[in-house]
Order: structure tokens, then C-alpha cells, then sequence
């Protein structure tokens, strides 16, 4: 690792970045010398109105400060045209960050089918319409660095939040399978959890804390997952306030039965406690490691 990363010459799109974490990430990626297209749709923090000013204020700040970037405004479902202007204006894409948001919290009794649909829209086909238009590209050039932002209410469900929690756990998997893909094509892809003070907070949290979680804080991970010299692929970080933390999985030993034996609701009844015994977890890293015990409980070996 160098002790500088720069982005001299990378170009990199971030989705809702008029504003919160995405305009953070884009005053940074900017300030180390990258072309960056500040997309942001401009409405509220529920998915209604539109307009120009968000993105246009954050592309002043980054050229007043002597860096390059161009605004869209397009709403990610969008993702062709918001890729189109990173190629129209600058021949490349290196860098996705897919970080456009907004909420439609309701408990699941009163939840709309409009709260669900406009969720699911902006934070997962969004992510998949960007992703989707820049990929090829990221094929052709042999490199590509995509980061997804998820939430930890994506990772543990949050009360309000089925909506939310859905397209946002939806984009861990996306994330993963993206890592898979894009492994030997030089294409690194990451999902983080951020926790910042925003417009997307500031109603749940005291003014003092919305203050202190600057967006800042969650920024320089973006950072160093999207660099040229990072090998990361396929993570999960939660972030925020100072605190970067990487997420894996653990899986109990589990019980296994004979596959020659009918197996019934009693029985596994019965192993309750070894199922759920964490006391020797293995750590599964790949689907492979679903296939093992798997295949292996019918003695087929793969
Ligand atoms: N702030 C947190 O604590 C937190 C926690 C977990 C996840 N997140 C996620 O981080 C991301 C950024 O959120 P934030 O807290 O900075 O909120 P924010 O409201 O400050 O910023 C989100 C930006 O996305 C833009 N946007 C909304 N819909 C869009 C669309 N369809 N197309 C293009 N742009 C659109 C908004 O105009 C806004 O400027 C979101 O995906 C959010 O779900 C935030």
C-alpha cells in the first residue's frame, strides 16, 4: 500500500452525492485527482420532487477547490444515462459507488405497496441499472472498483424497516456474486454499512449526534476499498464515527441424520441445542461450503 492513494486519471460515478455520505465521497475521490460524476436526483428524503441544485452545488465545491467533476441528475433507475455521462465527458468509468437513498419507514402492518415498490426501486434496481451500464465497460478497461451500501438494517433487520432491509440485505448478495464475476477481470467490488449524521437520520437521532457521525468518518473506507492497490473483494465493513469493522459469517457444526432414514420434525427436535451449539462455528466462506456437508451427508464426493 502507498502512503497516498490517488485517482489521477480514474473516473469515478457516485449515485446521491448532492448531499451526506455521497457528496463526502465525492470532495474526497475529487481531492486525490479523480474526474468524478456527482449524480444526484435532488428531491426529498422520501422519494418525492426532483431538481439540479444538489449535484450542481457539490460539482462547484469540487472545481472551486481546483478538482474535475460533472453533475447528472438522473434517478438511478436510470443507471445507463448516469453512465453515459461519465463516458460522454470522460471515456471511462474505474469506480461505482452506489450510494443513492432515501427512506419510506412504516411498520410492516402499514406498510404501502408504494413504500415497498419506491424502496426497492432507488436502492436495488438502482444499484443493478448503474452497475448493470458501467459493468461492461469495467470488462472491457480489465478494472473496475464498485462499492454497494447497505445498512445494518439490511444485515439485522430494523423495526420500520422491511422495506428497507430487503433491497438493503439484497445488495450484500448482489455485492458478493458482483466479487465473483469480476474476480479475474480486475474488477473488485465491497458493500459497507454506514452510520452518519444526514438527512436520512437527523429525524431519529438527537441534533448533538447527527452533528458528531460526520460523513467524513465513513468516506476514507470508500476510499481504500476503490483504490488501484486494494485487493479486497467480496467484504462487508460496518462503519462510522471512527469505527471500521469487517463482517463474516459463523455456522454451527450442525447435526447431521441418516439420508437412508426418514427424517421428521421430531428428530431435529431432538438436535435443537446442537444445531444451535455456536460453541465450535465454522467460519463458511463460499457456497462450496454449503455444498460440503451437504453432498457430503449422502457420501457423494465433489
Ligand atoms: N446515514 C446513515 O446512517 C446511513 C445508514 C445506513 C445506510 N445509509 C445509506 O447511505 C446512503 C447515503 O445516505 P445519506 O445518509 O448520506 O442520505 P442523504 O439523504 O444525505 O443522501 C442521499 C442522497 O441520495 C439522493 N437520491 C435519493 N434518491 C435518488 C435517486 N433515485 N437517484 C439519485 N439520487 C437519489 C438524495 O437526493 C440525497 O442527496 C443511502 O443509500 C442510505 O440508505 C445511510
Amino acid at each position: 500500500m502507498t502512503d497516498q492513494f490517488r485517482f489521477d486519471d480514474r473516473v469515478v460515478v457516485i449515485t446521491g452525492a448532492g448531499a451526506g455520505l455521497g457528496r463526502s465521497h465525492a470532495l474526497d475521490f475529487a481531492r486525490r485527482g479523480a474526474k468524478v460524476v456527482v449524480n444526484d436526483l435532488g428531491g426529498g428524503g422520501h422519494g418525492e420532487g426532483r431538481g439540479s441544485e444538489a449535484a450542481d452545488r457539490v460539482v462547484e465545491e469540487i472545481r472551486s477547490g481546483g478538482g474535475e467533476a460533472v453533475a447528472n441528475y438522473d434517478s438511478v433507475e436510470q443507471g445507463e444515462n448516469i453512465i453515459r455521462t461519465a463516458l460522454d465527458n470522460y471515456d471511462r468509468v474505474d469506480v461505482v459507488v452506489n450510494n443513492a437513498g432515501i427512506l419510506r419507514d412504516s411498520s410492516f402492518a402499514k406498510m404501502t405497496d408504494e413504500d415497498w415498490d419506491l424502496i426497492y426501486r432507488v436502492h436495488a434496481l438502482g444499484a443493478y441499472k448503474v452497475t448493470k451500464a458501467a459493468w461492461p465497460v469495467m470488462l472491457e478497461q480489465g478494472y473496475g472498483r464498485i462499492v454497494n451500501t447497505a445498512s445494518a438494517a439490511g444485515i439485522y433487520g430494523n423495526f420500520g424497516q422491511a422495506n428497507y432491509a430487503f433491497a438493503k440485505r439484497g445488495l450484500i448478495g448482489f455485492t458478493n456474486t458482483l466479487a465473483l464475476e469480476g474476480a479475474k477481470k480486475g474488477i473488485k467490488a465491497n458493500v459497507i454499512a454506514p452510520v452518519a449524521g444526514s438527512r436520512l437520520t437527523e429525524t431519529i437521532l438527537p441534533r448533538e449526534v447527527v452533528e458528531a457521525l460526520k460523513p467524513e468518518f465513513v468516506t476514507p473506507l470508500v476510499v481504500r476499498l476503490c483504490a488501484e492497490e486494494s485487493q479486497e473483494n467480496g467484504s462487508l465493513f460496518e462503519v462510522g464515527a471512527g469505527w471500521v469493522s469487517k463482517l463474516r459469517w459463523e455456522r454451527s457444526q450442525g447435526a447431521f441424520f441418516d439420508p437412508d432414514r426418514e427424517l421428521t420434525a421430531e428428530a431435529i427436535d431432538e438436535a435443537w441445542d446442537r444445531i444451535g451449539d455456536f460453541s465450535d462455528a465454522q467460519r463458511p466462506k463460499s457456497i462450496q461450503d454449503t455444498f460440503t456437508p451437504v453432498f457430503g451427508n449422502l457420501g457423494i464426493k465433489l
